[in-house]
Parts: C-alpha cells; sequence; structure tokens
C-alpha cells in the first residue's frame, strides 16, 4: 500500500447558499491556509497533507476538520487553535481534547439526516423547476459587478477611508441621496468590501489594499476601465442584432479620463505579465523591438529590464504616447523606451527590428486588418528577426477557454470588427506573412504567445 504521508488533514471549504450554513460561510477557507501555514512552521509539510474538501454532513458544526487515518474529527475550528492541532495530534500524535467535537455516533446521525435532506431538496428542486444555481448566479452575476463599480465610480472606498464611517455623512461628501447610498453602503458591505459595525461603516481588507488612493496595489484607474465597458455591454443584444459596436467611437475621440482608466487598466496586466513573457522569450541577442500598439510600454519596461543592450520603441495613438513616456520615464529604463505616435493600420512601421512585439492588438483587428498588419510587421523586421503576437487564443471550436469566448464579444460591443481567433488562425496569417517556424510558445495564463522568424 502507498503511505506517501504519515497523516492526512482534510478542512471543509464547502460553499452553499447563503441561507444554509456552511463551513465556507464561517472561514473554512481561512482555515485551511492557517493549517499549511502552521504545518510548515512545525516542518511537517512532507509528513502531512493538507487539503480542503467538500461537505463534510454535519454543517451547523463548521468550520470543520478531519484528520486521517486517525479518523479524529474537529468541530467549530477557530483559526488560534491550529497551532495547538498541529502540535499536540500532527507532531504528538495526541488529539486535544476539546469540549465542541462530536462523537462518532451524533456525526454518523446528523451526516445521514444531512444526506436526506439534500437528496429530498435537490428531488424537490427538480421536480419545481427551480434555475440551478450555476444558471441562477450567471443570470444575477451583473448585480454584485454593478455594486462594486458604481462604489468605485462613486469615490465611496475614499470617502470612507477620510472618516465618512455613516452612511449620512457619506452621503453629505458625495452629494447623493441618504436613503439610497446607505442601501449600496449595506450591499458592499455585504459583497464584504466594508465592514460595519454598530452602525458605522470602515474599509474591508480589500477596499483599503486596493481601492483607496495610494493603497499599496491601487486599481481604481483599471477598475473605472470596467465601468466603462460596462455602457458598451449593456448594449450586447443590439450589437448581436447589428453585427458590431452599436455605440462605437474610435480611440482617439474617447476623452482622456476614458483613455487614462483603459492605459491604467493595460499597465496593471503587464506588471505581473510582462516579466513571465520577457523571460519566455530568451531577449539575449535582441537589440531593437518594436513594441506595436505598446500602450503604457509595461512590456517594452521589462523587456529593457531584462536587457541591459535593448531599445524599444512603443509605437501607438498620439493620444496615448504621452501617457507612455509617463509610465516609462518613472522607470530606471525610460531612456531606452522611445515612443513613436501613429496608426498601426495606415502608417509605416519602420525598419531593422530584431523582435516585433504585438500585444493585444490582434483581438481589435478583423482577420484581413491581421494579416496586414503581419505583413508590415514582417518588412520592418531584419533578416531573423521575430514577431511574437500576444493575445486570447480560443480553441478551434471556439468555446474554450470561456474568458476568451467572452473576451470574442468585449470586442463585438467594443469595436468595429474585433475578436478573439484561434490558434489555427493565427499560424495561416503568420504563415502567408511569410514567417517561417511558427509556433505557439507555452506560457501559463489567459493569454497565449504565437511567434514565427523572418
Ligand atoms: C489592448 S491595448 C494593449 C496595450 C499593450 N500592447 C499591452 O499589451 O499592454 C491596445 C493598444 O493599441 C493601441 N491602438 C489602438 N488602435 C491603434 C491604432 N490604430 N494605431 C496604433 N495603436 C493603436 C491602443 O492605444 C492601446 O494602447
Amino acid at each position: 500500500m502507498q503511505q506517501p504521508f504519515k497523516r492526512h488533514v482534510f478542512v471543509c471549504t464547502q460553499q452553499k447558499p447563503e441561507w444554509a450554513p456552511s463551513c465556507a460561510a464561517v472561514g473554512g477557507e481561512k482555515l485551511l491556509e492557517r493549517f499549511r501555514v502552521e504545518v510548515a512552521k512545525a516542518g511537517l509539510q512532507d509528513e502531512v497533507a493538507i487539503t480542503g474538501c467538500g461537505c463534510l454532513g454535519v454543517c451547523q458544526r463548521g468550520p470543520n476538520v478531519v484528520v486521517y487515518p486517525d479518523g479524529q474529527w474537529y468541530s467549530e475550528v477557530k483559526a488560534d487553535e491550529v497551532a495547538a492541532i498541529v502540535d499536540e495530534h500532527l507532531k504528538g500524535g495526541a488529539p486535544p481534547r476539546r469540549a465542541v467535537d462530536p462523537d462518532a455516533e451524533t456525526i454518523r446521525k446528523e451526516a445521514a439526516e444531512h444526506r436526506a435532506k439534500t437528496r429530498g431538496m435537490m428531488e424537490g428542486m427538480a421536480r419545481s423547476g427551480a434555475l440551478p444555481e450555476a444558471l441562477e448566479a450567471m443570470v444575477r452575476g451583473f448585480q454584485p459587478a454593478r455594486v462594486v463599480l458604481t462604489a468605485v465610480e462613486l469615490d465611496l472606498f475614499e470617502t470612507v477611508e477620510r472618516g465618512a464611517d455613516t452612511a449620512e455623512e457619506a452621503a453629505r461628501r458625495l452629494g447623493t441621496d441618504a436613503r439610497a447610498t446607505e442601501m449600496l453602503m449595506n450591499a458592499v458591505a455585504g459583497l464584504g468590501l466594508l465592514d460595519k459595525r454598530d452602525g458605522k461603516f470602515s474599509n474591508g481588507e480589500w477596499a483599503r489594499a486596493f481601492l483607496v488612493a495610494g493603497a499599496p496595489h491601487e486599481s481604481r484607474q483599471a477598475i473605472l476601465h470596467s465601468a466603462h465597458m460596462w455602457q458598451r455591454w449593456h448594449a450586447l443584444t443590439e450589437c448581436v442584432k447589428h453585427g458590431t459596436a452599436v455605440s462605437y467611437r474610435p480611440m482617439e475621440d474617447r476623452g482622456d479620463e476614458w483613455t487614462e482608466a483603459f492605459i491604467a487598466a493595460m499597465h496593471k496586466n503587464t506588471r505581473m505579465r510582462a516579466p513571465q513573457v520577457a523571460a519566455a522569450l530568451d531577449l539575449k541577442g535582441v537589440r531593437r523591438v518594436l513594441d506595436l500598439g505598446g500602450g503604457s510600454g509595461g512590456y517594452s519596461i521589462a523587456f529593457a529590464r531584462a536587457n541591459p543592450r535593448l531599445e524599444a520603441t512603443v509605437f501607438d495613438l498620439p493620444t496615448v504616447t504621452p501617457l507612455t513616456r509617463k509610465y516609462a520615464d518613472a522607470t530606471e529604463v525610460g531612456a531606452r523606451v522611445k515612443t513613436v505616435a501613429g496608426d498601426l493600420h495606415s502608417d509605416a512601421y519602420g525598419s531593422g527590428y530584431d523582435l516585433v512585439f504585438i500585444s493585444a492588438i490582434a483581438h481589435m483587428n478583423s482577420p484581413q486588418e491581421n494579416l496586414e498588419m503581419l505583413e508590415k510587421a514582417h518588412a520592418a523586421l531584419e533578416k531573423g528577426g521575430r514577431v511574437v503576437v500576444q493575445d486570447f487564443i480560443l480553441r478551434d471550436d471556439k468555446t474554450r477557454p470561456v474568458t476568451a469566448a467572452l473576451f470574442a464579444l468585449n470586442m463585438l460591443v467594443g469595436t468595429r470588427s474585433g475578436s478573439a481567433y484561434s490558434e489555427s488562425e493565427y499560424r495561416r496569417w503568420l504563415d502567408e506573412a511569410g514567417f517561417t517556424g511558427v509556433e505557439r510558445l507555452p506560457l501559463p495564463g489567459p493569454t497565449g504567445l504565437m511567434t514565427g522568424r523572418k
């Protein structure tokens, strides 16, 4: 028999509808994390496996934990008890005595009752034709999104951070209606972004980390880009009828606020992704890079950091290159990140490049525009140079990854003829544009990399 671990700890993290008791609702996930930390601290990670698990059937007593092979059940476990369980049981071999842990007979009885109840409920739901939970969540998924976007648009988190701890005071400072503001704040608190104690609001952990000015990972601008996307998505039905964006405005005409939020959102994506892409591309011999539609310059900055002899040119619209300059000049490699203002459809790209990098551009274009763009990229490269396209890459049947299938619609509502494309489509355009050795570079994440050589 295989016995790779001496013990296996199962921590229930089962989620249930809000009205039903569940381990997730009383901190199962945090407890699981705490077990991982304490087991690592005790140096037991090679002896003890820790995993989250589904319902154990004694939901009123959550969060529940079971340790095998001992078969020891722990109920109502608090985070500050984990160290003792690890020390006494997982290390010392003797489970601590806890008054709240049920005996075996109680567990068997409650689990059997729970099974019967669950089965009855599922049969009842099937008979009544009630929407399955997952379908219901899809149908109403827009509500929490809208609540968060409105709170960010109104600058609610910043207002709370600056001391408005009642709805009345927040409404006074925001110039909003007090009754409606209270309803909004209650919902935001329900979603966990605000805390509410004794009628007073304060920012929750995520709000402090992401949603207030000067936060360690301030994301307000990037989230405002999602709020702008909402305005287009609400016309999806019309766009499907007409086959294109019904309220299309060229990027150049969208105004400073829109452009700044858009480029901030793009820049935020590059913070994590660009160093990974730079590492995957092996930039050792590369001297001149064209970053076509380079936006904030996040990728050019990462490439310049990866190779001190590399110079990158961000080619983007004249409304964007001043922003690129700001992002690039705030780094130590700003002098090696140049900008060129132009239109990638109508202007030439220059020549003499070792690498043309085209990230998150192909989805804005029609297939014909992509072919033309890749032909121009081919012409801009030195012999032996590489083109790298980063984008959502759909499976050939175009249904998955679902993020990419949804992104295709994001392009339907926001562009004239953009979409998300499949690997075979990218291969065909790259071949037709004259590239050889076309391949997909393996890189985890929501987008993929296609490359070819001149
Ligand atoms: C989705 S963003 C991608 C930005 C960047 N490549 C990245 O991956 O972070 C698309 C970029 O293309 C630029 N763009 C859109 N239309 C353009 C055009 N006709 N000519 C040049 N750049 C364009 C936008 O300004 C924007 O910076």
